[in-house]
């Protein structure tokens, strides 16, 4: 149940909508049961027809009559408006019948109506907080989760709890209603019958719920997979080229189909479970209904404490108690296999964020006098890549990053940018600790262009935009013109309104590049990190892409991380490091000269 409250906040701007639900279910159990005390009339005449039917109105005495007092009350309207004639009365009361379930049925709507939205809006809410959510955590948060677990649970998760959660708002005042108010009228027609019956319903409830025990763990382990199998198919889409060059499609495929197989059991074993619960309390059911029988018959034919009629509207009244408590032990599974969806949901959602900012975070507009790495330590996990580093970036300058893959360059730009947080030591910007500033004006002082360019399935425009979303058309072609891009949007039949495909995929590796220059351009921070920007190049763009990022630093305090060494000879500071510590550092004649660890890299590059 603990989930469960949690998931019923989400329903609370949905509130109106169940007062609605509520009022109409009301109204529905209650002609739900009326429903069949209107029989008894209609039974009397066709059985008894010719018995002297009440020729004065009866009088209401007190409760205990109350049955004797509405079926001679419904005898004597008939008496009255039929004049004696059976088939008139026979009409009339059919009439009736009509009439009540009718109206049964129209609130029984009304109630489904109202509740559609509520159910509806929960899904809607509760996919937009876990997208949020998905977009606010830190980027460690999701290496440690695969992406398809993340797409299960904001697709398929959410739906179940919706499907089997919420549908439990639908029972939850109807059901128990529409039991209690038919058991009113059991009781009215006939108390010893009613209290024997009763008898029999906690042994059926409890058979019931032997079966849905281990519901919640065989639900959890079908949508755990459901998450594998999503995670599976994303990386094939992702890597479809590198799949098909090495011939791998048998080896996906054995690996997709070792996740389908592992549902089909589970959800094989899930689906029988839930599937033996109706049939079961269907015979549980009739099998209350048969003692029914036999005692009710033979208080009708032995004793004759109980009239024939009222007898048959009994049975029905008892059959129409059979639906709703199917209705409710099936909502006990729902509960169940909710309960499983919404432990996932709710695990995202209740994540806490460990970077959030701090209550009274600084909004830092502007960049005046450097950038200090402090005596800073760190680790992804648990081997330090950074161990008391320290480097100064003064405004204006550029520096460089060079040094063996892996020795931790790409971590200090993770680092700058907060998506990760230091272990020890301090990172200041003008003196204040990143961590004292908001996350969001930390950023607006930071552009970054990274080895892959990621670019979003859009038009040409909207992917520049994020970088100044307010931008006009011109200062869009602007930006590109300085990223050296605008020559090959020049010549699209769309322009800058062309679609570039997913993550890009219409336009080449270089074209790529000078698009996400461009958005760095718009964006127009006065600090620009440049990870590996031209790596993944062929000289050719790379000679075009290095003019746009020339352009792009010019003015600005850059962070340069570079693998080809050509492009940073005029850096102001070099820095040189290896397994996460500065071993050289100054301009770059100076560092040649030395013969050290830079000279070979630099000798290293251009003998291949
Ligand atoms: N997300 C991560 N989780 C765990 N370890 C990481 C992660 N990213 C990088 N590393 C490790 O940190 C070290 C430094 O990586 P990185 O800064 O990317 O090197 P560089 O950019 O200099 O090639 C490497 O040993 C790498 O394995
Ligand atoms: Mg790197």
């Amino acid at each position: 149940m603990e989930y469960f409250k949690k998931i019923i906040r989400f329903a609370k701007p949905y509130q109106l909508y169940a007062v609605g639900n509520i009022i109409a279910n009301i109204f529905y159990a209650l002609f739900s049961a009326l429903s069949f005390i209107a029989l008894i009339p209609m039974l009397d005449i066709l059985f008894e027809k010719d018995k002297v039917k009440p020729i004065i109105e009866p009088i209401y005495t007190d409760i205990s009559g109350l049955k004797d007092y509405y079926k001679d009350f419904l005898s004597y309207q008939v008496h009255v408006y039929a004049e004696n004639d059976v088939s008139k009365a026979l009409m009339l009361v059919i009439s009736l019948v009509i009439i009540l379930f009718l109206l049964k049925n129209v609130f029984s709507y009304l109630a489904m109506y109202f509740i559609t939205f509520l159910r509806n809006g929960v899904l809607k809410d509760l996919r937009n907080v876990l997208y949020k959510k998905t977009v606010d955590l830190p980027l460690s948060y999701f290496s440690e989760k695969r992406k398809g677990d993340i797409m299960a649970r904001i697709g398929t998760d959410v739906l179940e709890i919706q499907h089997s959660f919420l549908s439990i708002l639908e029972l939850i005042v109807r059901e128990p209603l529409t039991i209690l108010f038919t058991i009113i009228m059991m009781l009215i027609i006939s108390a010893k019958l009613t209290l024997f019956v009763f008898i029999f319903i906690p042994i059926s409830g409890f058979i019931i719920s032997r079966i849905g025990k281990s519901l919640k763990r065989k639900s959890d382990r079908v949508q755990k997979e459901q998450g594998t199998f999503l995670s599976t198919l994303e990386e094939t889409l992702g890597g479809l080229r590198i799949i098909k060059g090495f011939n791998a499609e048998g080896k996906f495929n054995e690996k997709f189909q070792d996740s389908t197989s592992r549902f089909y059991d589970f959800s094989n074993k899930l689906l029988n479970r839930q599937n033996l619960a109706s049939p079961t309390s269907e015979f549980l059911g009739i099998a209350v209904i048969a003692i029914l029988l036999w005692y009710g018959g033979r208080m009708v034919l032995v004793d004759g404490s109980l009239d024939g009629s009222s007898f048959i509207a009994y049975m029905g009244l008892a059959y129409n108690i059979l639906t709703p408590a199917k209705a409710i032990s099936k909502a006990s599974y729902n509960i169940k296999k909710g309960n499983a969806a919404a432990e996932r949901v709710l695990e995202i959602i209740e994540t806490d964020n460990p970077l959030k900012d701090k209550e009274n975070a600084i909004v830092k507009n502007g960049f005046e006098k450097e950038i200090k790495f402090q005596n800073i330590s760190f680790k992804y996990e648990d081997e330090y890549i950074l161990e008391k580093f320290s480097l100064t970036i003064p405004k204006g300058k550029t520096v460089a990053l060079v040094g063996q893959s892996g020795s931790g360059k790409s971590t200090l730009a993770n680092l700058i940018t907060r998506f990760y947080d230091i272990n020890s030591g301090q990172i200041l910007i003008d003196d204040i600790d990143i961590k004292d500033l908001t996350k969001k004006s930390l950023r607006h002082q930071l552009g970054i262009v990274t080895q892959d360019a990621i670019l979003f399935n859009d038009s040409i425009k909207n992917n520049i935009l994020l970088g100044d979303e307010n931008a006009s058309d011109k200062q869009v072609i602007d930006a590109l013109k300085i990223a050296n891009a605008y020559e090959f949007i020049e010549h699209l039949p769309n322009g800058i309104h062309t679609n570039i495909g997913d993550g890009g995929n219409k336009l080449s590796g270089g074209q790529k590049q000078r698009l996400s220059i461009a958005r760095a351009v718009l964006k127009n921070p006065p600090i620009m990190i440049l990870d590996e920007a031209t790596s993944a190049l062929d000289t050719e763009s790379e000679q075009l892409v290095q003019k746009a990022l020339e352009q792009l630093m010019e003015n600005r305090t850059s962070l340069v991380i570079a693998h080809r060494l050509s492009t940073i000879q005029k850096a102001d500071v070099i820095v040189v490091m290896k397994k996460g510590k500065i071993v050289e550092q100054g301009k770059h004649e100076k560092l040649l000269a030395k013969k050290g660890d830079y000279f070979k890299l630099v000798t290293m590059q251009s003998l291949s």
